[in-house]
């Protein structure tokens, strides 16, 4: 904990030649060997890391006073984990809110894992990879960089040379790993919200080195939901043999990419149309171009505000008077339904029912004898819209000021 709360002290916002450097507390993370003591999966290490992306465009709205360049330690301890990446071929999408999330005090969650690129048989390349997974807090932007080992100068003999005493990987004279930026998977949006029979646009993009045009890029989107996996989209495009286009497999009907953008532009976005509740869940944009593979999780909760009147008739009952109000046209389930009561006496509106769930009875806070409600929720015809009518018996000859209100607990 202290660990954290002391690399927390060392975010800063720095600047090199040109661009800017951003330093971010990060944890690397490894598989153990043990297992869970429950008998649960392997359990995972964290190691404070420090991660340093250097030169990235500044924007203009940065006055360059405030940067100040990454100053590696003085002296260099092989313990220490300090990935320095160097970010040229691809940028970084959207760099800007990095350093704003850096210079605003705004977390940005870091993982750091080793990685393995696909089809690289072991002890081919010298070269070591690293995944790394950035979310800035509040659900907006969020990057998954995979970083490959540059090659370390290693005939300065006035110098011993460093090697990274967890990785076993030679290191900087300044006691860093040198690397570079090779493949970035990213969303500008974690989270979002949309009504029932909308449509929806799930932010997923990527960015590769320059390499020879045609290169086959591979996408798939699938949903995840309470314990169940299904593939959405699958498409193969770029391939130069393909002649009669990109290879597409639609799971999920009303759902399409761009294959075009998604060559072009790196747009890996996925377009949902007439949204049901069953669209709902966390969905997983896997993007594969040559060596490597990434994912990006966006969420997509549905949601529909309900549509809120009160009955015009109002019947008396002998000495009771009965209010009902209704509620239409809403998902998901968990609205309250809520009388406010004003009377002559009172001074702020008081709750004389409350119903998180319309069929249990209501507990008020302030017991009104003559008070009873009733209610009832049903399934209207369009799919997935939930009713809800909520009634209340008063004694006539009060007068009041009545409100029904609906709270939706989801945040929309
Ligand atoms: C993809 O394109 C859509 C609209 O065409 C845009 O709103 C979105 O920001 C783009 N996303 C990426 C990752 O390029
Ligand atoms: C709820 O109230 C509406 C409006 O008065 C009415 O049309 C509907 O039949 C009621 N539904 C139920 C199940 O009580």
């Amino acid at each position: 904990m202290l660990d954290i709360l002391l690399f927390g002290y060392l975010i800063t916002c720095v600047s090199g030649q040109g661009g800017a450097d951003v330093v971010l507390p990060c944890s690397l993370v490894e598989e153990g060997s043990g297992m869970g003591e429950m008998g649960g999966g392997a359990l995972f290490s964290r190691t404070p890391a420090t991660l340093v992306l250097r030169d990235l465009a500044v924007t203009p709205d940065l006055s360059p006073d405030t940067l100040t360049p990454f100053k590696p330690p003085d002296v260099p301890d092989p313990n220490d984990i300090i990935l320095e990446a160097e970010v040229t071929s691809p940028e970084i999408p959207e760099a800007g809110q990095l350093l704003h999330a850096d210079c605003n005090d705004q977390h940005v969650n870091c993982e750091i894992s080793q990685y393995h690129p696909r089809e690289a048989k072991e002890g081919t390349t010298e070269r070591a990879y690293f995944i790394v997974s950035l979310q800035i807090e509040g659900g907006g932007l969020s990057l998954t960089l995979v970083l490959q080992t540059k090659s370390v100068n290693m005939d300065q003999s006035d110098h011993p040379t460093l090697i990274q005493s967890k990785l076993a990987l030679p290191l900087s004279q300044s006691g860093t790993l040198l690397t570079e930026v090779v493949f970035v998977v990213f969303s500008g949006l974690q989270s979002q919200s949309a009504p029932l029979q909308g449509d929806a646009l799930l932010d997923c993009g990527f960015r590769q080195q320059a390499g020879p045009p045609g290169k086959q890029v591979a996408l798939e989107w699938r949903l995840q939901h309470r314990g169940h996996g299904r593939k959405v989209l699958e498409m193969k495009a770029g391939q130069p043999e393909l002649e009669s286009g990109p290879e597409v497999h639609v799971e999920r009907e009303g759902s399409s990419v761009d294959a075009e953008q998604l060559i072009g532009t790196g747009n890996a976005s996925l377009t949902l149309t007439r949204l049901k509740v069953s669209d709902q869940g966390t969905y997983i944009c896997t993007v594969s171009a040559g060596l490597y593979q990434a994912q990006q999780v966006v969420q997509l909760h549905v949601i529909q505000p309900p549509h809120v009147f009160l009955s015009e008739d109002k019947l008396i009952l002998r000495d009771k008077l009965k209010l009902s109000c209704h509620c239409k046209n809403y998902y998901p389930l968990d609205v309250q339904i809520e009388w406010l009561s004003l009377s002559q006496t009172d001074s702020e509106p008081i709750v004389i029912s409350d119903h998180s769930d319309p069929y249990s009875p209501g507990h008020s806070p302030h017991p009104q004898p003559d008070c009873r409600g009733s209610s009832s929720r049903f399934l209207l015809d369009g799919p997935g819209f939930f009713g809800g009518n909520h009634s209340v018996l008063l004694p006539s000859d009060e007068i009041r000021l009545l409100r029904c209100g609906i709270s939706s607990l989801c945040t929309l």
